[in-house]
């Protein structure tokens, strides 16, 4: 679980449930001295080419990832959550501060950051195992030592058997299985997942959810995972990131209070600090930032 340190009081209301600690990016930031990515006062601007109008998704942003760190990352429709993972997959450039990972910064996007966005983008003309090794195919390793990578993370992925099949021939959950398979035969450091089990049904998702921790402990992986569920992001989180409306900034951190090698639907619906904190976690993104927000302690 992540380390903080005070106690901090929450802006916004009463005592703290158990286990909760709230905090700025930029103050979380300041206690992780292990930080992997680091992310200074950020503003992204979409700029119409042709108009020259320009919108601002996200505004004066801080926040520190460490290094084998789950991050989830709640926030309303709009908010800029996929324009933060895209900036720092590579693909937007920060129009005012700066994102550092291992102390250099990030100017476009890298093997070492696997992205899986909600859509599964798989090619369709190819096998479950090539559309897997193909990230290894694009960095030139040879057939053998691709395929066997691959093989080795569809299995982690619970799709032994599934090799020669097609995409048309696979369920939405299997589609995905496979997109995160792949991503991780690429061995990142760092896993940036936009809502990727949205579109798959809530029995396996689940599924999903409880694979994702297990795979993620295992590789000592940077996750930063962004959701709309709630409790999605307080079953994989080490921390859950809340951000404001938009124009996009982190409003508060909460640490989550279970331990992640321990964590299964059924022993968290059983705990009552599980609904205290998805309730808070609800009232944080569902409120706006100046009205107060009710106690649930
Ligand atoms: N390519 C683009 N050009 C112009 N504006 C964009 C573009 N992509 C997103 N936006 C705008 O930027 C803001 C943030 O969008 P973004 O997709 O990051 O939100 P989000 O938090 O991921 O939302 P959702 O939860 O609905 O996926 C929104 O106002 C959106 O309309
Ligand atoms: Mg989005």
């Amino acid at each position: 679980m992540a380390e903080t340190s005070a106690l901090k009081q929450s802006p916004h209301r009463g005592p703290l449930a158990r286990g909760e600690r709230e905090s700025s990016g930029r103050e979380a930031g300041e206690r992780r001295r292990d930080a992997k990515i680091v992310i200074d006062d950020l503003t992204l601007d979409y700029v119409n080419q042709e108009t020259g109008a320009s919108h601002r998704a996200v505004e004066h942003l801080d926040l520190r990832v460490a290094g084998d760190e789950f991050l989830c990352v709640l926030g309303p429709s709009g908010c800029g959550k996929s324009t933060l993972l895209s900036a720092i997959a590579g693909f937007l450039r920060p129009t005012h501060g700066t994102i550092v990972m291992d102390g250099r910064p990030i100017t476009g996007p890298g093997a070492e950051r696997g992205v899986v966005f909600q859509e599964y983008a798989l090619l369709p003309w190819m096998t479950v195992l090539d559309n897997a090794a193909l990230g290894l195919k694009l960095r030139g390793m040879p057939k053998k030592e691709r395929y066997a990578q691959a093989r080795r993370f569809l299995a982690i992925a619970n799709l032994h058997g599934a090799e020669h099949k097609y995409p048309h021939e696979l369920s939405g959950g299997m589609k995905q299985r496979v997109a995160v398979a792949r991503t991780l035969a690429n061995a990142p450091e760092v896993m940036l997942m936009d809502e990727p089990f949205a579109a798959v049904d809530a029995q396996t998702r689940m599924v999903l959810q409880e694979e994702l921790c297990r795979i993620s402990l295992r590789s000592r992986l940077t996750v930063l995972f962004i959701t709309h569920s709630v409790e999605e992001a307080i079953f994989l989180g080490d921390r859950v990131a809340v951000m404001s409306p938009g124009p996009g900034r982190i409003r508060t951190i909460v640490d989550v209070p279970f331990a992640r090698d321990a964590r299964t639907w059924s022993a968290l619906n059983a705990d009552p600090a599980f609904n205290a904190m998805r309730d808070r976690l609800l009232d944080l993104v569902r409120t706006p930032q100046s009205q107060p927000l009710e106690a649930h302690a």
